[in-house]
């Protein structure tokens, strides 16, 4: 596929959609998952233009920072910790509609103001997190949870 975008306008729901397909067309036959975390966030990125979009990778029994998007972030949090951490240990999606209210968030960023934290399960464990985050207070919602959970579903992590 051509490496260029097709980026839309429209509902958040219009623009997944037009989006899906294209992320999965930039995976397909390639099997280095450093590369195929990198481009999706790229183009979460380049399509939503989120403040934060990035992967959290399960190492040793921490998160470790993997491919992102945006700003410098922390590189390491402990299970519990946080919103990725609390999404790791509860291997759920969380939505954060006010980072400050959260207890326990980690402001990697003070502009940060709302967050989705999705986690990467296989197995019946979480290997990986996707945290996004917004400079917007309210970004996130039930329409988000449900594309990126497909779009993780969809990536190979062995
Ligand atoms: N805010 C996250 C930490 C990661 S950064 O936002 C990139 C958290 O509370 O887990």
């Amino acid at each position: 596929m051509a490496e260029d975008l097709n980026i839309i306008k429209g509902t958040k729901e219009e623009q997944y959609r037009m989006l899906i397909p294209q992320i999965k067309a930039l995976l397909d036959g390639e099997p280095d998952l450093v590369a195929n975390l990198a481009n999706t966030v790229a183009a979460l990125k380049e399509q939503f233009g989120w403040f934060w979009v990035g992967f959290y990778l399960v190492k040793n029994d921490e998160l470790v920072l993997g491919p992102f998007q945006g700003p410098v972030a922390c590189t390491r949090i402990r299970k519990g910790r946080g919103v990725c951490g609390s999404s790791w240990e509860q291997a759920k999606t969380l939505i954060v509609p006010e980072v400050e209210k959260f207890p326990g968030h980690i402001a990697c960023s003070s502009l940060s103001r709302s967050e989705i934290v999705v986690p990467v399960i296989r197995n019946n464990e979480v290997i990986a997190v996707l945290d996004v985050d917004s400079s917007s207070l309210n970004e996130f919602d039930e329409t988000d949870q449900k594309f990126l959970e497909e779009i993780v579903a969809v990536i190979n992590f062995n």
